[in-house]
């Protein structure tokens, strides 16, 4: 009896001790996971917080593969949520704008939402005007992916999906796999993996959307961004890339030194003014096939810096200029125009339909592998 009390008290003693955060007051690195809500058809939902030893937290839901917050620390150690979102599933499945969402079959907008492949043409839902973006109605942003929780040197998390031939007028069974995890250098890191069964086309993303200074802070306008690309794709008026590739020299599109988001938002350019703002895609300055540096964004008064790296050739920069305050987020803040800024890694948009673009198309015995890292730090 008394062994079993004596035994009862250790376990209590540790019990609270690891709450805290562990005796040398490091946290406790991991996975943990709890449900999140419920689909119309009863089926359960679940949120994975993924916790590293500095203490950062991102969190996963596996409806639409969604990155519902990613808690990073300020200049002075204070942590802050830097991505906009919801505290609960329902507000996920009402209308939304992608927060945090993984993207998929297709990332942005195919123009006139069809396209051409082996002589057949396919069409998609045009949900966006007469694009089709995002995937369609049903993306992957809208599908239960199965999730397995990997305890390895840092915690991760394995989401896979089946979309099915002819899922949102896509042709192939397509296998996903998007393994999420966090390290301990604060670098979120997003490996995707796909393969099909009839040729397709294929471009996976994640939408989050950031604020350094935290979500529901204001807008980003004097995040200093820097993109490492030295040509852009121009839109049309329906946001579907001419096809052209532009050089950035002497337009709002520079960015290869650091330059404040707003310093020449509303600049008087066409490409401006078809964006609403910034909602274009870079060609990436790249060096070989593995993760190199895209863009880095720094804001001045938390200290924050965001670092973006991938293996793929585009980056959609997009300041949240459909953004206007009508969607209260978490705690019930309203998000307002600009109030986050995207950096969506990807294949061009409307590639399919562009044969001078990258290709998009994977075939059967071929596996889709594209990473990309978003790494977390402070400066001064
Ligand atoms: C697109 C924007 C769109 C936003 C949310 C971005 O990737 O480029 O035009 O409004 O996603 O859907």
């Amino acid at each position: 009896m008394t062994y079993l009390t004596c035994t009862s008290s250790i376990l209590l003693v540790l019990a609270v001790v690891g709450a805290a955060g562990g005796a040398a007051d490091q946290p406790n690195s991991g996975i943990s996971r709890r449900t999140f809500g419920k689909m119309a058809d009863g089926k359960l939902i679940d949120l994975y917080t993924l916790t590293n030893k500095q203490g950062m937290r991102v969190a996963i839901t596996n409806y639409g593969g969604i990155v519902v917050s990613i808690v990073a620390p300020d200049r002075n150690g204070k942590p802050g949520d830097v991505v906009l979102g919801f505290d609960n599933l329902d507000a996920y499945l009402a209308k939304e704008p992608y927060f945090g969402a993984l993207i998929g079959r297709y990332g942005n907008r195919i123009g006139n939402a069809r396209f051409k492949l082996n002589g057949g043409e396919y069409k998609l839902p045009a949900n966006d005007g007469p694009n089709s973006l995002h995937g369609g109605v049903q993306g992957f942003d809208k599908r239960v992916w199965t999730a397995r929780e990997i305890r390895g040197e840092h915690p991760a998390l394995e989401l896979t999906y089946l979309s099915k031939d002819g899922e949102e007028g896509y042709p192939g069974n397509l296998s996903a796999k998007v393994v999420y995890s966090l390290t301990d250098d604060n670098a979120l890191k997003i490996d995707y993996t796909a393969t099909t069964d009839k040729d397709t086309v294929l471009n996976l993303t994640n939408h989050s959307y950031f604020n350094l200074a935290g979500e529901g802070n204001g807008n980003i306008l004097k995040h200093q961004i820097m993109i490492n690309a030295g040509s852009f794709t121009p839109i049309d008026g329906t946001l579907i890339p001419t096809g052209e590739l532009r050089k950035v020299d002497g337009t709002p599109f520079d960015f290869r030194q650091p330059v404040s988001i707003g310093a020449r938002i509303d600049a008087d350019d066409e490409q401006i003014k078809y964006g609403k703002g910034y909602d274009h895609n870079f060609v990436l300055n790249r060096s070989g096939a593995s993760l190199s540096l895209a863009a880095r964004v720094t804001d001045p008064e938390s200290g924050r810096v965001l670092e973006v790296l991938t293996t793929q050739p585009g980056l959609q920069f997009y300041t949240g200029n459909f953004l206007d305050g009508s969607i209260h987020g978490k705690g019930g803040k309203p998000y307002g125009r600009r109030s986050a800024f995207c950096l969506e890694t990807q294949h061009f948009p409307d590639s399919p339909n562009k044969p001078s673009f990258p290709s998009t198309v994977l075939k059967p015995g071929q596996t889709y592998r594209e990473s990309t890292v978003y790494r977390f730090s402070v400066s001064k």
